[in-house]
């Protein structure tokens, strides 16, 4: 488990990296694929997405831009996961970059296997690890700027707790992975009361600042769709 994109060594990859921002990115995504959004491609840059996107028909596409927390002016969309209907996304391709969470898929790109995860696709994320049996996994949290956040570590946690509940472990099979008994423990701590946490949370906080507390109710919830967001070719995600 690594806290932030940062974090992630330059050499090496997993057979299955996992990118997490809570808050809001990797949410956004998968409510965009579950509204039935035809892929999402993302990009480090904005000026690129802009670019990219010229090329595709307007009638099927949408922009998101996020930088600190707003929408970016050129863009359909900032980067609520609230944003996407089946009206307004479905069949769409959504060109998207955020502040934090394209960042992180970024720096993973390179794995076989790379999903992202939210609170809301915990348990087919739980299901999807363990129908591959990945020898190794990284899982991801976006941070923010470089700096650690409880939101992605929390969903971190959730994970790890699903996949060692399931396979009949416990923390002492966790040992020597610091960072992954302390997730899971904040999981435990704060299982029934994530929308607090999420409030919290010093990205919470900027979200609330910005009056998104509808976002944050969003984000907070768990295992409530299906799906796994998975890149099939460099940058793109699907279903
Ligand atoms: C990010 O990528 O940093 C976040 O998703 C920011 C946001 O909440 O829009």
């Amino acid at each position: 488990l690594f806290h932030t994109p940062e974090e992630v060594p330059e050499q090496g990859a997993p057979d299955c990296a996992i990118a997490i921002d809570v808050l809001r990115a990797t949410t956004t995504m998968a409510a965009a694929l579950a509204a039935g959004a035809e892929a999402i491609q993302v990009f480090s840059d904005i000026d690129d997405l802009l670019t990219t996107s010229e090329t595709w028909p307007t009638d099927k596409r949408l922009r998101a831009g996020e930088r600190g927390g707003g929408k970016v002016e050129g863009c359909d969309l900032g980067n609520s996961p609230l944003d996407h209907s089946p009206e307004r996304s479905g069949g769409k391709r959504l060109f998207m970059s955020t502040t934090n969470g394209t960042r992180c898929l970024k720096r993973i790109e390179h794995a076989p296997t790379v999903i992202t995860a939210a609170l809301t696709t915990r348990q087919a994320v739980v299901d999807f690890v363990l129908s591959q049996q990945p020898e190794t996994v990284w899982i991801v949290g976006s941070g923010w700027e470089g700096t650690y956040s409880l939101e992605d570590t929390v969903c971190a946690g959730a994970i790890i707790h699903g996949i060692i509940a399931a396979t009949g472990q416990t923390f002492k099979d966790l040992a020597g992975n610091d960072a992954a008994i302390a997730a899971v423990s904040l999981y435990l701590q704060w299982q029934d009361q994530l929308l607090d946490l999420m409030h919290y949370a010093s990205h919470g906080q900027r979200l609330l600042r910005l009056n998104n507390e509808a976002d944050l109710q969003y984000c907070a919830q768990l295992d409530v769709l299906n799906i796994v967001p998975r890149q099939h070719e460099l940058g793109v995600l699907g279903l």
